[in-house]
């Protein structure tokens, strides 16, 4: 008999989630535990990551571990995947969360800005996938990279500026596809979601005259909850994806289509 929940389980696996304290990767790392994997809590700050892994193992029965590091820091991103390692067995998933934005058209932005967004967004997601791929490589395992992206990848939002963050994301949704396609060979699968607006912390500060013209573009007319981007990443970590790989599974209510 087949088994749509052993096609979704991820009992046996160990998942890294960065930034994942707060918004879409915390509410994530609930979904990824509740499927049976091991989950490893990844934050610049390491108290607040210990908190979030402490209660994940609790309420779930499963293996984790909260480290503190920044992503766009070469050195820590090498350091965090050993501890994962020998904390709660290699991981074999990473959700690549951690995300910034600061608005901002190209004529105002400060340089420092925009290498802050492209430093977090898009070598944060370069240097933690691939030190997580080698660790798989070497161990003779295979694994899946999930990456947050966003419909920023292929929309300029409006009324607001964002150049940075809408070249980051664009930035993240090429670099799933060439990784996809230069470690196929091992077995190492690699997709990005691209969400809409969801109702995170940082939306749930915007002005209500922006957040308006945000909604009226949105065939759904509302935000998406954190849980509803939660499947689309338990699709890409588990066995229900097998053939999947260089994909970006758009989960907008419908903006992209307009
Ligand atoms: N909220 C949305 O509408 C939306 C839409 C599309 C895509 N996204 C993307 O989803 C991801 C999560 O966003 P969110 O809405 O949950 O916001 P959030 O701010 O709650 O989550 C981002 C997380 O990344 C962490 N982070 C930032 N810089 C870091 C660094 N250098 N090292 C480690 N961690 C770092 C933050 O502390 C935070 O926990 C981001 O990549 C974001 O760009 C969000």
């Amino acid at each position: 008999m087949i088994s749509s929940k052993d096609l979704f389980s991820l009992k046996g696996n160990t998942a890294i989630v960065t930034g994942g304290t707060s918004g879409i990767g915390r509410c994530t790392a609930d979904y990824l535990a509740s499927a049976g994997a091991n989950v490893a809590i990844i934050s610049r700050h390491a108290d607040m990551a210990k908190t979030v892994a402490k209660a994940i193992s609790e309420e779930y029965d499963v293996l984790t571990v909260g480290i503190g590091c920044d992503v766009s820091d070469p050195v820590a991103v090498d350091h965090m995947i050993d501890t994962v390692s020998r904390a709660i067995g290699t991981a074999d998933i990473l959700l690549n969360n951690a995300g910034i934005n600061i608005n901002g058209s190209a004529l105002e932005l400060n340089y420092e800005d925009w290498q802050h967004i492209l430093d977090v967004n898009v070598n944060g997601v370069f240097l933690t996938a691939r030190a997580f791929a080698k660790k798989l490589i070497a161990e003779n395992k295979q694994g899946s990279v999930i990456n947050m992206a966003s419909i920023s990848a292929s929309i300029v939002n409006l009324p607001q500026s964002q150049t940075a963050y809408n070249t980051s994301k664009a930035a993240v949704v090429h670099m799933t596809k060439t990784l996809a396609i230069e470690w196929v060979k091992w077995g190492i699968r690699v997709n990005a979601v691209s969400p809409g607006y969801v109702w995170t912390e940082m939306n749930q500060i915007v002005p209500k005259e922006i957040s308006d013209v945000w909604m009226a573009s949105t065939p759904f007319k509302r935000f998406a909850k954190p849980d509803e981007i939660a499947g689309a990443v338990i699709y890409f970590a588990s066995k229900a994806s097998s053939y999947t790989t260089g994909s970006e599974l758009l989960v907008d209510g419908g903006f992209t289509c307009l």
